[in-house]
């Protein structure tokens, strides 16, 4: 029997005055490169006053997406809610192979259960890209492509994206991020932050039957 596609509950959107951002990224590997330049972001996102919800690798290793058969996931539950109501995002990839990995594809799959929101998909979200990888042609080639993804779902992909070559060295002398990726991410973040303000005052605008059709 086929079952239902609906199995995931519905809340409405952020209606506090601070942003919620929800930060997706990294591998689950010790060290990773992209789960820490993710953290980064989730602590500049704090200092600017948003709330957070971060999902490092670790957390996201959900079954395979599959519409026909949705069962009750808990985290997948909780990512789809904070998604939901959020008002940016940050993604933060490893290049794999010309793309975003797997894990992260899958997640970002399970948006599919906000097709029939209000704001479907990541409508009206800013979305931060970052990407790391062992080259310059694969960080540069998968942030291309992970910026693409979040087009398909309608978010707003900041200006700035960054991509970073993790052969090269990241931390500094003093064991800081490296000033260049610093102030990469600084920008973005401000970026995700002003988008997601103006995001929010045009959702206010808008009857949700013109939110609800496709593009
Ligand atoms: C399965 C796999 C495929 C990869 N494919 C590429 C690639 O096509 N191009 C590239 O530059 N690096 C590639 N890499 C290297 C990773 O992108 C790089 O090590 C990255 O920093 C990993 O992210 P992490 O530090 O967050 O674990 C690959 C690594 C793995 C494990």
């Amino acid at each position: 029997m086929t079952k239902p596609r609906h199995s995931f509950s519905s809340i409405s959107a952020n209606s506090s005055a601070v942003p919620h951002i929800v930060i997706i990224g990294g591998t689950t590997r010790a060290s990773s490169t992209s789960e820490r330049l993710a953290r980064h972001c989730e602590r500049l996102l704090q200092a600017r006053g948003s709330t957070t919800a971060m999902f490092p690798a670790g957390e996201l290793e959900l079954p395979m997406y599959a519409p026909e058969r949705q069962q009750p996931h808990p985290v997948a539950e909780h990512f789809i809610r904070e998604v939901r109501r959020c008002d940016g995002m940050v993604i933060a990839s490893p290049g794999y192979h010309g793309g975003i990995s797997g894990l992260l594809k899958n997640a970002l799959d399970y948006t599919e259960e906000l097709r029939s929101d209000s704001r479907p998909y990541l409508h009206g979200r800013a979305v931060g890209c970052i990407v790391t990888a062992a080259g310059w042609q694969g960080a540069n080639s998968t942030l291309a492509a992970l910026r693409s993804v979040v087009h398909a779902l309608r978010g707003w992909p900041t200006p700035l994206g960054v991509a970073v070559n993790s052969t090269q060295p990241l931390i500094d002398e003093a064991g800081a991020l490296s000033p260049d990726i610093e102030h990469q991410l600084s920008i973005m973040v401000q970026q995700i932050m002003q988008i997601a303000q103006w995001g929010r005052a045009s959702d206010a605008a808008l009857p949700t039957r013109e939110l609800a059709t496709g593009t």
